[in-house]
């Protein structure tokens, strides 16, 4: 998510800042701000792109002149919109601290209202604000201390995750860091230091780099750097040579922004479920919805209105409501809805679903539902976005910004949310208390599951070079893996231009059996749930008119492999948080296909991110 960078040494700091914000802008892109120390502390900050900052710095440039310290961030949203007032850094009151962060402060709420009740004003909505008031209330309580003792103190009252840098005009020569979760390198300079929160902006000025490691803290002066933990025990850290082009590091390390969020995943799904699925407790706290959820349980529908991918995640979401909440819900393309005059009233809730949360249909089957009465929320990615700010409430999947068009970790940070939303639905109604902890083990064991899947992503490139000049393909699935079908094919047509359709592994008779001969590419998903036998027939009928079958199956499955070309072994889970395994191995495919085939997967052809127009 968010991109950090700080520089202390000789040089003007400014400049240096802003480049390397530039260079960080993929990680957020919605604010961004720096503070600079020369003499006194200088701090601007704007809503928009670096390039906004850049402007406003043109003008008031000199202000800056001469400052060879200071931190800068580039923000994406998570706690309040996307605003001049919400952009880091934040300062305390006195105006001499200044503060950036990444990361998500779970207890942010408490934390605020402790402060706000000793006093403390805020000015903004976002949770990093509390950091440093917090650090205030510390430091002035005890006014013998150093910079870095007070930021050591006031980690201690903070969970979650964060990368920060803080700057204070009272000790105006270092730059404090500290890291948990969200990730900061140091880069080693001449008389110079460099920090970000990855390499990005530092590769260019040097190759030597220390990485943080999770609960330690540094102080950068210009002559040096010392990293101890947060409990304040020195630490040896190891210098290493950075051997990456910039073109790389921007994606980091990866050759696509697609393959970096495939990969993402395990890491987008535990900031998914960060703080909000209580295992021990039984329960999900989500909120964003907590003041309305009586009102969501007492629905007699749920429409769920989504375009592309969300659309699937939104077939998903329809499969695991009805199976837990015991709801009914209606799925519906955003684009068909809008124009059927649907039967919509004020005992519907609609749910819409979007990553970019701009998508014009989606948009105006929101404006619709809400003026037929209904109950609309919302399941974005994008905080602020025009969908986020229309709903009455809604969660957002905090899957960090998806650069890639075709979407990857958005679609599981979704079916995340789906998943958590069906149990707030379930609680206390449909379902025991025992049942929605097994559930919650069970989606909180996927991350590791996921990774695991990724292992072998040599394995199934090997795979997708045997398909890769295929003309068609079908995809075939059941019960909660039926939209991962519709969702693997989509991801195929997408970026590799090849056609593909998804069925219902049952439909297949009804039609797209007629397609199959030698050059038929059929993948499966027969992984071992109660269709399982079902699929296993599907998979002969292909067989018997020499269709190539690829499967994925779970592990320890000896039948699937006696009769597929290819099987794709993936760890056994329950039927209901399936999806979000299966479709990996489909994700792997279609960027291996695709990249296999020379097109441009991030950039394909025809394809918007964000499509806000009809
Ligand atoms: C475009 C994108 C898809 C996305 C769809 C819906 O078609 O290329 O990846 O699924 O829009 O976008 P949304 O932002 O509303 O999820």
């Amino acid at each position: 998510m968010c991109g950090i960078v700080g520089y202390i040494g000789r040089r003007e700091a400014a400049p240096l800042l802003l480049n390397g914000l530039k260079r960080l802008e993929y990680r957020g892109y919605d604010s961004a701000g720096i503070a600079v120390l020369n003499g006194d502390m200088q701090v601007f900050k704007r809503k928009g792109s670096v390039g906004n900052l850049e402007e406003m710095l043109n003008v008031s440039g000199t202000v800056m002149l001469g400052a060879t310290a200071g931190i800068a961030h580039t923000r994406w949203a998570t706690h309040g919109d996307p605003s001049d007032r919400n952009a880091h850094p934040h300062m305390n009151v006195t105006g001499d601290i200044a503060l950036i962060h990444n990361g998500i402060v779970e207890n942010y709420s408490t934390l605020k209202q402790d402060l706000i009740s000793q006093g403390y004003v805020f000015n903004s909505d976002t949770d990093s604000e509390v950091l440093v008031h917090l650090i205030d209330r510390i430091w002035k309580s005890d006014p013998s201390l150093e910079l870095e003792a007070a930021v050591r103190q006031a980690l201690r009252h903070v969970e979650g995750a964060y990368g920060i840098c803080v700057v204070s005009s009272r000790e105006p020569d270092k730059i404090v860091v500290a890291r948990k979760g969200s990730p900061l390198v140091i880069g080693i300079g001449n008389n110079e230091f460099f920090i970000a929160s990855d390499a990005a902006p530092i590769v260019e000025h040097t190759n030597k780099v220390v990485y943080l490691s999770d609960g330690e803290m540094a102080v950068i002066t210009r002559d040096n750097y010392t990293v101890k933990t947060i409990e304040n025990v020195e630490q040896e850290k190891r210098v290493t040579e950075l051997d990456f082009s910039l073109e790389k590091i921007e994606k980091g390390g990866y050759e696509h922004f697609m393959l970096k969020e495939i990969f993402e995943q395990p890491e987008v799904m535990r900031d998914v479920m960060r703080g909000r699925v209580r295992i021990d407790e039984g329960r999900v706290q989500l909120g964003g919805i907590e003041d309305y959820l009586d009102r969501l349980k007492q629905a007699k529908r749920v429409v769920i209105c989504a375009c592309g991918t969300s659309w699937h995640a939104g077939l998903i979401g329809e499969y695991l409501i009805e199976e837990f909440a015991r709801i009914p819900v209606e799925v519906d393309y955003a684009s068909e809805f809008r124009y059927r005059n649907p039967i919509v009233s004020s005992d519907d809730v609609v749910i819409v679903i979007s990553q970019s949360g701009e998508t014009a249909d989606t948009l105006a089957a929101l404006r619709l539902a809400k003026e037929k009465g209904a109950m609309v929320m919302g399941i974005c990615n994008v905080v602020g976005s025009t969908i986020a700010r229309e709903t009455l409430c809604g969660m957002y999947t905090h899957a960090g910004p998806e650069v890639g068009v075709a979407s990857t970790k958005a679609f599981t940070a979704q079916v995340i949310v789906l998943f958590m939303l069906a149990m707030a639905l379930s609680k206390g109604r449909t379902i025991s208390h025992d049942e929605i902890r097994l559930n919650l083990r069970e989606l909180a064991e996927v991350p590791d599951k996921v990774s695991r899947i990724l292992e072998q992503n040599d394995a199934i490139k090997v795979i997708a070079n045997e398909f890769k000049d295929a003309k068609n393909a079908l995809y075939l699935g059941r019960g909660f893996n039926f939209p991962v079908a519709l969702e693997g094919a989509l991801k195929l047509k997408e970026i590799s231009y090849i056609h593909a359709e998804g069925y219902p592994a049952a439909e297949m008779k009804h039609g797209p059996i007629a397609l199959i001969d030698e050059d038929m590419p059929v993948f499966f998903i027969a992984t071992r749930d109660n269709t399982y036998t079902k699929i296993l027939s599907n998979i002969e009928e292909v067989r018997s008119r020499k269709g190539r079958v690829i499967a994925i199956a779970s592990e320890g499955d000896r039948e699937v492999s006696r009769l597929a070309e290819h099987v794709i072994y993936i760890p056994q889970a329950s039927g209901p948080v399936m999806p979000l395994l299966t479709v990996v191995p489909f994700q792997l495919l279609a960027y291996h296909i695709a990249t296999l085939r020379g097109c441009n997967v991030d950039r394909p052809r025809n394809l918007a991110k964000s499509v806000t127009v009809e």
